[in-house]
């Protein structure tokens, strides 16, 4: 699939604020400072579309962003940033799960993993949730291009074999870079498949 067309439209904190059009939606989500408001940009082609920065927590709504005019990419704000504070806290929790547990239009949320890491208990317990709620996923392992290809393979292997054992079967995985623009085709191409199937 190509991008012909990508606009921002609304940014929101609850379901109800959302586009009205009711397009399906593809949303990412991951730890804060991941790469989620990058990859959309390099997905899109347009470094200026969603808001990015080496300062984690830049992306504090649900950003909708329409696609072709036939689907949305969604731009959500990272889990566990450890330096907000409670109340702050609590309230992008509820942003996240509002738009996650009842956004009637979501296909797929796609978790994003650093692929230089091991995952962290966060993104396991959200997964975890994930699975309890019924809410389909994939996985993106971003910023690829930060090392070689050897250790890149071996870092998503080990994370692979991780996933296997609280799951029984790997999620659709992916592995990008919002430098290279590596898994763009990939990435997309899935999406395409699956807007043909609904
Ligand atoms: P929050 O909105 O704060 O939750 O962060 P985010 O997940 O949207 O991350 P963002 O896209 O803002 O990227 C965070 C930092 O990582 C920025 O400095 C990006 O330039 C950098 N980055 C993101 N993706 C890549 C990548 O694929 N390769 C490299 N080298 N750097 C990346
Ligand atoms: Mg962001």
């Amino acid at each position: 699939m190509k991008v012909t067309k990508a606009e921002f439209v609304k940014s929101s904190t609850r379901v109800h604020q959302k586009p009205e059009d009711r397009l399906p939606e593809f949303a990412f989500i991951g730890r804060s400072n991941v790469g989620k408001s990058s990859l959309i940009n390099m997905l899109c082609a347009n470094n200026k579309l969603a808001k990015t920065s080496q300062t984690p927590g830049k992306t504090q709504l649900v950003n909708h962003f329409r696609i072709n005019d036939k689907w949305y990419l969604v731009d959500l704000p990272g889990y566990g940033y450890a330096k907000l504070g409670g109340k702050a806290r609590e309230e992008l929790q509820a942003v996240i799960w509002d738009y996650i547990l009842h956004s009637e239009e979501l296909v797929m949320l796609f978790v994003l993993l650093d692929s230089r890491h091991d995952m962290q208990k966060i993104d396991l317990a959200f997964m975890a949730r994930l699975g309890e709620e019924g809410i389909p996923f994939g996985i993106i392992f971003t910023k690829g291009d930060k090392q070689g290809p050897n250790v890149l393979a071996a870092q998503v292997e080990k994370n692979c074999a991780r996933i296997l054992e609280d799951w029984e079967e790997l999620p659709p995985c992916f592995v990008s870079s919002a430098q290279t623009g590596a898994g763009k085709e990939e990435i997309l191409g899935y999406i395409g498949e699956v807007l043909e199937t609904l």
